[in-house]
């Protein structure tokens, strides 16, 4: 998508209204009527109507009933074949209700009544003209999402169609053209700086700095010249002038990662340099002024950090100015499965692997996992499983044992240590699953492997409340 879709609509662009009519007043006074808020134009006949409409980008017909030659109904349908999106309202006289219920069923949006009201005229070209406008954005909003949240790449490289995650992408489409503080919240890993460039790039200053800073990463010493740079002599080792990030992202964006570890006074400097949009390098003594759009980040609550006094109350509502909140992978388990084939396909062609897809039984597993490391670290484990397949087709013994057997992991991992019948039934249920999906899940050949009888395993199988996948061992895998 090109920045060009996201500048439709216009903002306010001024609707136009064409009224057809054979008498001049009427046309006059509708004019007069409609002047300052939207352009009218005029016809006299329905043959110079579908003229205009077809080269003209008209709002609102409104159409005469009585015109001569064809009649109004005649023209109505033709008008909406010429431009499917106008508004076109029939008029009628007072008396003539099977003219409005014919028009209304030949497309027309409504009806008026002749002699025309000037208030029922100003608030129909009201109601029309929104309901246009309306329409128009959900248009921009469906461009702007379509051909980049179907492709696999996603939305600027946010793969994901979940409701939620739709939900982001209207939010950063709708904000980017701001320069609106934005505050991203979510765990570790789902997604947080990917969003950021997002808003970035579909800004206007996409064609300067993206400046991401992780105050987290710098030791505490440096945190503070990072950001606001110092000049020469500034502090012991400071040989020559340097550049904070906040100058370096003038133009652009600057991207504060991990926002809820910055020191209190840094928090109390960048408040400033937020409200007076300028700085003060270290060591310096006038105060240099800044453009940036300041996009911040945080994994931690800091409405919270805020009760405890950690986070300054002030500097959090400058920042929250628009929140956005991306929700962890387990709480849109569906878009696991899109995840893995995008994450196969990169790595596939990074790694120069011949890898095609992941098995059913992999998915399964895969999509039942909970993710604390979130996106990050679905895309380690696939990246992990496609250099170690030695099939084309990732099957589940490429999968960390943590992920495939997370009951095992978190057995393991916690103090709440249960009984070994537990810990052995799901053992069991994994390692079942394993042999069948090698076997093509074949029961008998299973059967004969892990030397039980093809009953036992029928038998397991509906204790675990577990089927064999669709049809096949890869039906409901990921193929690409
Ligand atoms: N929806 C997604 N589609 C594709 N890749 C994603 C998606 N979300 C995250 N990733 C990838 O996962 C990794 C982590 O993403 P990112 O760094 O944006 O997360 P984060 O929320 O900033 O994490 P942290 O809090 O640890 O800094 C990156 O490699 C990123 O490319
Ligand atoms: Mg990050």
């Amino acid at each position: 998508m090109t920045r060009a879709d996201l500048e439709a609509p216009p903002p306010s662009r001024p609707g136009t209204v064409l009224v057809v009519d054979d008498e001049e007043g009427v046309r006059a006074s509708i004019r007069v009527i409609l002047e300052g808020t939207c352009e009218v134009l005029g016809a006299e006949s329905g043959a110079e109507a579908l003229e205009i409409v077809r080269t003209r980008d008209v709002d609102l017909v409104m159409l005469d009933q009585r015109l001569p030659g064809e009649t109004g109904l005649d023209i109505l349908p033709r008008l909406r074949e010429a431009d499917p999106t106008t508004v076109v309202v029939l008029a009628t006289a007072v008396d003539d209700v099977r003219t409005a219920v014919e028009a209304l069923k030949r497309g027309a949006w409504d009806y008026l009544t002749k002699p025309f009201d000037v208030d029922a005229i100003l608030m129909l070209a009201g109601r029309a003209l929104d309901k246009r406008a309306l329409e128009r954005e959900v248009l921009c909003l469906r461009s702007a999402l379509s051909g980049t949240a179907d492709a696999t790449d996603g939305f600027e490289g946010l793969v994901g169609r979940h409701p939620d995650m739709v939900r982001v992408y209207q939010m950063v489409t709708q904000i980017a053209a701001t320069s609106a503080t934005v505050l991203i919240t979510g765990e570790s890993g789902t997604g947080k700086e990917l969003v950021a460039r997002a808003i970035h790039r579909r800004s206007d200053r996409a064609s300067q700095p993206f400046v991401p800073v992780n105050v987290t990463a710098l030791p505490d010493t440096l945190v503070e010249s990072e950001l606001f740079g110092h000049e020469k002599g500034a502090f012991t080792g400071a040989h020559a002038r340097k550049l904070g990030k906040f100058e370096l992202a003038h133009g652009g964006t600057l991207f504060l990662d991990e926002i809820g570890s910055l020191r209190p006074d840094l928090q109390s400097k960048l408040l400033r340099a937020l409200q007076e949009r300028e700085i003060e390098r270290l060591g310096g003594t006038r105060a240099v002024p800044i453009d940036v759009r300041v996009v911040a980040a945080t994994n931690v609550n800091l409405r919270a950090a805020v009760r405890d006094r950690v986070f300054r109350e002030d500097l959090y509502y400058r920042l929250n100015v628009v929140p956005i909140h991306v929700p962890p992978l387990r709480e849109r388990r569906e878009d696991i499965a899109r995840l893995v084939e995008h994450f196969v396909r990169r790595f596939a062609r990074e790694c120069r692997r011949d890898v095609r897809g992941v098995s059913a039984g992999a998915v399964q597993a895969l999509t039942r996992y909970d993710w604390p490391g979130n996106v990050r670290e679905l895309e380690n484990v696939i990246q992990r499983a496609v250099v170690l397949a030695r099939r084309p087709v990732v099957q589940l013994e490429d999968v960390p044992l943590d992920v495939a057997m997370p009951e095992t992991a978190s057995l393991l991992a916690t103090d709440g240590i249960q009984p070994l019948k537990e810990a052995c039934d799901q053992f069991e249920r994994q390692y079942v699953l394993r042999v069948l999906e090698r076997t093509g899940w074949n029961v008998s050949r299973a059967a004969r492997h892990l030397g039980v009888h093809r009953n036992t395993i029928l038998a397991r199988l509906a204790h675990w409340r577990l089927q064999r996948p669709a049809s096949g061992p890869d039906a409901a895998g990921v193929r690409l």
